[in-house]
This record gives structure tokens, C-alpha cells and sequence, in this order.
């Protein structure tokens, strides 16, 4: 890595702007001062940037046998005292959050830190009114609406545990993650919005619940005035709720290890992952990286177009911004409704300085006409941010020359549910950037290439798997209910290290490109999907015996999947099957997991041992057919030339 000097004085100014890095000289030397000395380096951060009830006893307690890690134990604090109260004095007439809705014709909200105060704890007293107390588990199925965030944080203000589940996940993925937390009350809204479209949520909640014995309560917003089924003693009116409450809590003191929130992500095997994020740790990486990677200054307006439902939206539409007191937009609708110039009219309205969306909306924007973005001034634009999955250089292209005019930074931020903030990304105006290089790693990230035999690759111009080589406050403390999962999944591919399941190249300068997941995951449309679960929902069907789901690339949403299918029945009609395939995937997982391609096959292409070569699948998927590697350890070598034949049959 570049070197620089760092003299007595500059060592002590530094310090002092740890938490802003505005130079690359100065990144430099941060860059090296946690590396070398990681818990003097968090120390400060935390010390100098946050509102402790007590401090800390010990920064970092790292067991790598156990793989445990604990940041600044002995701590108290409450992270909605960082996010909303220490604003109040000076910033309380200031917007926190501008709720922006589906349609555009209805009003906006501008919330102030002094209305975000007071909703939130009015909220919070619904909570502790309908018995929930710090450590209860409370699951959120709600569209992208204020309430949305201020459940978010009323929780984390009563010292109760979030579960926030995307509201385009069907029943099943719903009570799956509801039961394995053991949630106690759900809060949820009658239906959505989307685009020209209302959805019932409450028929899918429902549903769910049916097979969710630990919910005693469900909390309904009513935001589309659908008509709804109230299950007498279970569903309340969140409106009426409100009515019977004030708007002072008095926020739980947390320790800096109590869990603030759970967050499950696809495995590549097996049921969803409830990823675990503790307190401390998580405020101090969130606001750090959220101040850093978007340059925000007092009075910026920052939109990150995620849904609160993923990492991205917890980290950075809700934690990370109001840390540092910044206004962040919440969008409930579509970038294409009303027509798809809604994303840069929403820039113009508001005036957005720091704009973060994924490589699948840029591509599929970047399909229509070039008028929709013509129309709108874009000039309030510092800072374009990229998430989810690689940007190829055609997206990356269309993006600066179009929106950021060649004069925003593109800020392609690596990271994952797992590592709770961005981990590898350019700092806007300090790194330069290269197109689909997510470049360097922030301050306290410890990146590293490792070849097949689990070796450290030295020196630039490489590739390998990217691990983690220490430890940093926001990594995820386990799975819940299952350290060994947490332990086998990320700690037990190379000793010692974070195992990310991602591959990666780096360049001759040092910078990081990451290349796409190396395990079984497809990330599709910048949503990650475990294929076992897929296939598990795939084999439920009467007339399949076996399935292998494996990913594709795709023009607009990066990848794509595609089931092979062997029938028990034969006789059935393929169309009809597809179609009913593809309505258990959707009402197994969601929509978004289902496959574009199916293909019916009479066996897979397995190894003696048994294992399915997905490689194989993906290789003829991707019409790479000459390249399909060592097929030697195939049981029967000639299935592969059926696939073939399949494949090419819908290219
Ligand atoms: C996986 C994590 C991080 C929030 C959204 C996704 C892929 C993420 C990038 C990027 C290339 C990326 C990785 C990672 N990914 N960002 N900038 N370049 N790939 O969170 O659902 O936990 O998915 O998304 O494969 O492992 P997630």
C-alpha cells in the first residue's frame, strides 16, 4: 500500500480527525494507525464521536477458537440517545427524515429530530403498553413508511430486539423467520403501495400466523384503507394504540453487547440465517463508515433508495445518517411509477446531495430513454453510491456520464448482512476511482486473498477468496440460536479469519474488485438467495424428484436463475409445471426467487460421491459450453450433453 510520513504534530491532528478522513495522505495514515494499533484506534472513535451512559472496560475481547467477539464491554449506552436526543439542542427543528411516498401526488413528510423524538417514543409506549420489554423479539412487516423506521428505533429505545422482515417476503418466509426468534408481537400495515399496484400484507400476515404460536399480538397500520380481517384479542390499531399514550420514554440502558437486532440472510444451505448485530459496535462502525463513504456534511440531504427490510436500509437509511444527525429521504414507491424518471425527479425535488442505489436499478433505467433523466436537474448531486453486487462497466459508465455528469464520485461500497457496515469502497474525493473497483478498505478493515489451500496471497495483481483478517466493531456476533452455524459458515474455511463467500481480485495499485460469490449463493437483482432453499421448495412439487437451482448472468438484474428439473411423472404438461414451479417458489420465498429458466432434464451431472456439479449448470447456463472444466469425476458424463441440448433450446 502507498506510504506517507506522519510527524509528532501530525500524528495528534489525526487523532483528533479520525472519524473525517478528507485527504488520501490522511487516509494513509489512518488507514496504518488501525492496522497497527486496532483498539487505541476504536478507542478514540468511540471515546470522541458518541454519548456513553459509562465507558467501556475493554475495547476488543476476541476469542478465535470460539469465534466470540466482543467491543467495548462494560459499556452502557442506548443508541437511540446517539440517533435522536443528543441532536434535540441543536438540531431539533432540523429534518431527520423526509418520507417521500409512492404516489406523488400525495404529501410528503418532513419529520424533525423533535417529531422523530416524539413518534418514536410514542411508539415505543405501544410497545411496553402491549407487554414488550428489553430482549423480547419483536417482528416488523411493514411497507417503506415512517412507521417503518420509528418502529425501528422505539425498539431499540425499549431495549427489545428488531426483526425486520421485508414486506415482499411470502407467508412462508414470514413464519419461518418469526419462529426461529421466537418473536413476541408482530407490527405490521393492512397493505402497500407499489407503483399502480396495492398489495394485502394482512392476508399474508395471516397466513403466516396461522403457524407462529410465540405472536400474542399484531399491531396494524392501516395504510391503504384496505378491508381487513381483525382477529378479535390478537390485532389491534396501531392509530388507536397512539391515542392511549405520551410521548416521553425513558430509553433502557443497554449494555454495549445487548442485542439491538436481528437480521436473517439467505445461507447457502438450509433455512435462513438470523443474523445477530449488538449494540455498541454496530452504532460506532455504521456511523463511522455512513460519514466517510458519503462525505455528508451539515445540511447535505441523503437518499439511499434501499428497503429498510435489507442491511442497507437498517445501516444506512435509518442508523448510520441519524447518528450523525443528517436527513435522510425514505422512499415508499418504484423507480418506475409514475414513468421512470421518478428517482431523478425525487433528486431534483429534494435536492439530494449523496444518492445510493443498486447496479440493477442503474441497469434497468439505463434502458429507457435517456429524456427521463434529461428532464430534471440533477446539479445538487456530490456523491453516487453503488450496492449488492458487482457493477460491470457499462452500468458504472452510464451512471457518471449520466447522473453524476462526470463530476460525482461513484462510490461502489462492498459489503454484506453479515458485516453490519460498508466494509471495501472508495472515500468520494479522496480515493480515486476506477470503474467496478469497490478499491480500498475503510479504516479498521483488514482484507486478505486466500488461495484454494487457505494461503495468504502476498503482493498486488491476484485473485483469491476475500476473508477478514481482524475483527471490526459491526461484524455479526453469531446466528441466532446457532453459534456453530456462525462458526461453520464463517470461520471455519480458513483458520482463524472472517470467510466473506465472496471472490476477489486486486489489481496492481492494491485496489479490491470483487468478482461474485464462490458458494452457493445467487445474488439476484442485488438480493441474496441461498439456491438449497429453492430447490427445497422446488422438490415439494408432486411430480419432481430431484432439482438443482443454480445463477445465470442477466443483463438487468445481474443474475438470473435456473432450475434443471428431473420429473417423477413424466407424463405431465411442461408449461402448466413451470408455471406451478415457479407459484411454490413464490409462495415459499417470494417473487424475487423465482427462476426465469427451467428446464426439465432426465439427471443431473453428479459426481461419484454424489454431489451435483453446479459448476457444470452454470457454465452451459452462462453458454460457456467449451469451457466446462474436468468433467472426469462425472458418474455419467453423457448427462452432460443433455443439458446442453436443453440450455440451448431457450438461448
Ligand atoms: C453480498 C452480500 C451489503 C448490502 C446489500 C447486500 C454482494 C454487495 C457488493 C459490491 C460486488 C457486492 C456480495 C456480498 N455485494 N455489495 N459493491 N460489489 N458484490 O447484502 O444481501 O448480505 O449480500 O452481496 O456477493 O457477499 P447481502
Amino acid at each position: 500500500m502507498l506510504e506517507s510520513n506522519i510527524t509528532e504534530k501530525s500524528l495528534k491532528e489525526l487523532t483528533e480527525s479520525y472519524y473525517s478522513i478528507d485527504s488520501l495522505a490522511n487516509y494513509i495514515d489512518i488507514y496504518r494507525i488501525s492496522k497497527e494499533d486496532p483498539v487505541d484506534f476504536w478507542n478514540t472513535i468511540a471515546e470522541r464521536n458518541f454519548s456513553w451512559r459509562k465507558k467501556w472496560d475493554n475495547v476488543l475481547n476476541w476469542n478465535k477458537e470460539e469465534a466470540t467477539v466482543k467491543w467495548f464491554e462494560g459499556a452502557k449506552l442506548n443508541i437511540t440517545e446517539n440517533c435522536i436526543d443528543r441532536h434535540l439542542a441543536t438540531k431539533g427543528n432540523q429534518t431527520a427524515i423526509i418520507w417521500e411516498p409512492n404516489d406523488p401526488s400525495e404529501e410528503a413528510q418532513h419529520i424533525t429530530y423533535n417529531e422523530l423524538s416524539s413518534r418514536v417514543n410514542k411508539m415505543a409506549n405501544v410497545l411496553k403498553n402491549n407487554g414488550i420489554k428489553k430482549g423480547d423479539r419483536v417482528c416488523v412487516y411493514l411497507p417503506m413508511i415512517p412507521e417503518l423506521a420509528v418502529t425501528v428505533l422505539a425498539c431499540a429505545r425499549i431495549g427489545a430486539i428488531h426483526s425486520v422482515v421485508f414486506a415482499g417476503f411470502s407467508a412462508t418466509a414470514l413464519a419461518s423467520r418469526i419462529n426461529d426468534s421466537e418473536c413476541k408481537i408482530l407490527i405490521a400495515a393492512d397493505g402497500s403501495y407499489r407503483g399502480a399496484k396495492k398489495l394485502n400484507l394482512k392476508s399474508i400476515v395471516d397466513e403466516a400466523l396461522e403457524e407462529c404460536p410465540s405472536i400474542e399480538t399484531v399491531i396494524v397500520f392501516n395504510r391503504v384503507n384496505l378491508d381487513i380481517d381483525m382477529k378479535a384479542g390478537r390485532d389491534r390499531w396501531l392509530d388507536k394504540e397512539l391515542s392511549y399514550v405520551d410521548d416521553v420514554c425513558e430509553a433502557e440502558e443497554m449494555d454495549a453487547e445487548d442485542e439491538l437486532f436481528i437480521l436473517y440472510t439467505s445461507g447457502s444451505t438450509g433455512k435462513p440465517k438470523g443474523m445477530v448485530h449488538t449494540t455498541a459496535g454496530y452504532m460506532v462502525y455504521s456511523a463511522f463508515s455512513f460519514k466517510n463513504v458519503f462525505q455528508y456534511k451539515d445540511n447535505d440531504i441523503y437518499w439511499c433508495t434501499a428497503d429498510i427490510g435489507w442491511i442497507t436500509g437498517h445501516s444506512y437509511i435509518v442508523y448510520g445518517p441519524l447518528l450523525n444527525g443528517a436527513t435522510t429521504v425514505m422512499f415508499e414507491g418504484v423507480p418506475s411509477y409514475p414513468d421512470y424518471g421518478r428517482f431523478w425527479e425525487i433528486i431534483e425535488k429534494y435536492k439530494v446531495n449523496q444518492f445510493y442505489t443498486a447496479p440493477t436499478a442503474i441497469r434497468a433505467l439505463a434502458n429507457h430513454d435517456i429524456a427521463f433523466v434529461n428532464k430534471y436537474d440533477l446539479s445538487s448531486l456530490k456523491v453516487l453510491g453503488s450496492v449488492g453486487e458487482p457493477i460491470n462497466e457499462e452500468a458504472w459508465n452510464w451512471y457518471n456520464d449520466n447522473i453524476g455528469k462526470k463530476k460525482s464520485p461513484i462510490v461502489d461500497t462492498w459489503w454484506q448482512t453479515e458485516t453490519g457496515g460498508i466494509m471495501i469502497s472508495p472515500i468520494p474525493f479522496v480515493t480515486p476511482t476506477k470503474p467496478t473497483f469497490a478499491t480500498l478498505p475503510l479504516p479498521g478493515i483488514q482484507p486478505t486473498l486466500l488461495d484454494s489451500d487457505g494461503n495468504e496471497i502476498e503482493g498486488n495483481g491476484c485473485s483469491g477468496r476475500l476473508c477478514i483478517k481482524y475483527p471490526w466493531p459491526s461484524i455479526a456476533r453469531t446466528v441466532y440460536g446457532d453459534h456453530q452455524r456462525y462458526k461453520d459458515t464463517y470461520f471455519s474455511a480458513f483458520e482463524g479469519m472472517y470467510f466473506t463467500g465472496d471472490g476477489a481480485l486486486r489489481d496492481e495499485v492494491g485496489y479490491y474488485r470483487i468478482t461474485g460469490r464462490v458458494d452457493d449463493v445467487v445474488i439476484v437483482s442485488g438480493h441474496n438467495l441461498g439456491t438449497a432453499p429453492i430447490e427445497n421448495a422446488i422438490n415439494e412439487h408432486p411430480a419432481v424428484a430431484e432439482s438443482a437451482v443454480i445463477g445465470f448472468p442477466h443483463d438487468i438484474k445481474g443474475n438470473a436463475l435456473a432450475g434443471f428439473v428431473i420429473l417423477k411423472d413424466e407424463s405431465r404438461d411442461h408449461d402448466n409445471l413451470q408455471k406451478e414451479i415457479n407459484a411454490i417458489i413464490s409462495s415459499q420465498i417470494g417473487p424475487i426467487a423465482k427462476l426465469d429458466r427451467i428446464h426439465f432434464v432426465s439427471g443431473l451431472p453428479k459426481t461419484r460421491s454424489g454431489k451435483i456439479m453446479r459448476r457444470i449448470l452454470r457454465k452451459v447456463s452462462s453458454n460457456e459450453m467449451e469451457n466446462l472444466g474436468d468433467t472426469s469425476t462425472l458418474l455419467d458424463p453423457t448427462i452432460v450433453d443433455e443439458v446442453i441440448t436443453e440450455v440451448k433450446a431457450v438461448l
